[in-house]
């Protein structure tokens, strides 16, 4: 898979590609990631790249020009399943999303910055816009890293154990369990017996039940959602 990132401030997220398990799918050419400086493509002297908003308003946005120039320039190189835009006004982004995203080929993301971007590139070049989350963050380069880090993780062959990706919190609509490691004993509190029986089936019944709670507890919602299969 090959990811190019546009933004106004590449070196924000540069370094979080270089680690931990995106670092090693890199490294393994699982994943190819390029993050692009709109500078490049700036107007002017100063590579001007944003501007005051039409009929007045606090805050810049992004010109069209740089962010059209650089997505030509990668379109004519290759085709891009997905031109997708980092935007808190957009859907928010779930594990059906990611998993769909981690299938493609080839990606572009626009990491949004300021008051947004003109809103004629989102008619003319952007096929999908996803939101983190119901708050506002400074710049779309964060929620780019998140969406990047939540795909590649998924990619065969990133992480070590090829099934713990379908044990994460959300592949089956709820919850991870609760999860342990030594020592058996921590300050008086001991891990739960059935953990240490050897007994798979008991395990995987204990893991189910403590799912199941945990989700009604913290998120109940989750269970409401017609699209789970529980
Ligand atoms: N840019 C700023 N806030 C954002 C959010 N919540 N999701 C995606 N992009 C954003």
């Amino acid at each position: 898979m090959r990811i190019d990132i546009l933004s106004a401030v590449p070196a924000v997220i540069r370094e979080v590609f270089n680690h931990s398990i995106i670092g090693r799918a890199r490294r393994k050419g699982l994943a190819e990631i390029y993050v692009h400086d709109l500078h490049d493509f700036g107007l002017g002297k100063y590579r001007q790249i944003d501007d005051y908003m039409y009929g007045g308003g606090a805050g810049m946005v992004l010109r069209p020009e740089p962010l059209d120039a650089w997505i030509r320039k990668l379109k004519s190189e290759r085709d891009y399943d997905e031109i997708i835009f980092m935007t808190p006004d957009a859907p928010v982004l779930t594990q059906p999303t990611v998993n769909e995203l981690s299938l493609k080929k080839n990606l572009m993301i626009i990491a949004g910055h300021y008051k947004g971007i003109d809103e004629r590139i989102r008619q003319m070049h952007v096929t999908r816009e996803i939101s983190i989350g119901d708050y506002v963050l400074s710049g779309g380069e964060l929620p780019a890293a998140v969406l990047v880090d939540a795909v590649v993780r998924l990619l065969p062959g990133a992480l070590n154990d090829e099934t713990s990706a379908l044990t994460d919190s959300f592949q089956n609509g709820l919850l991870s369990p609760p999860v342990y490691t030594r020592p058996a004993e921590f300050k008086g509190m001991k891990v739960p017996s059935v953990l240490l029986s050897g007994n798979h089936a008991a395990i995987e019944k204990w893991r189910e039940e403590q799912s199941r709670k945990k989700t009604a507890r913290i998120r109940p919602d989750l269970l409401k959602n017609p699209d789970s299969d529980k």
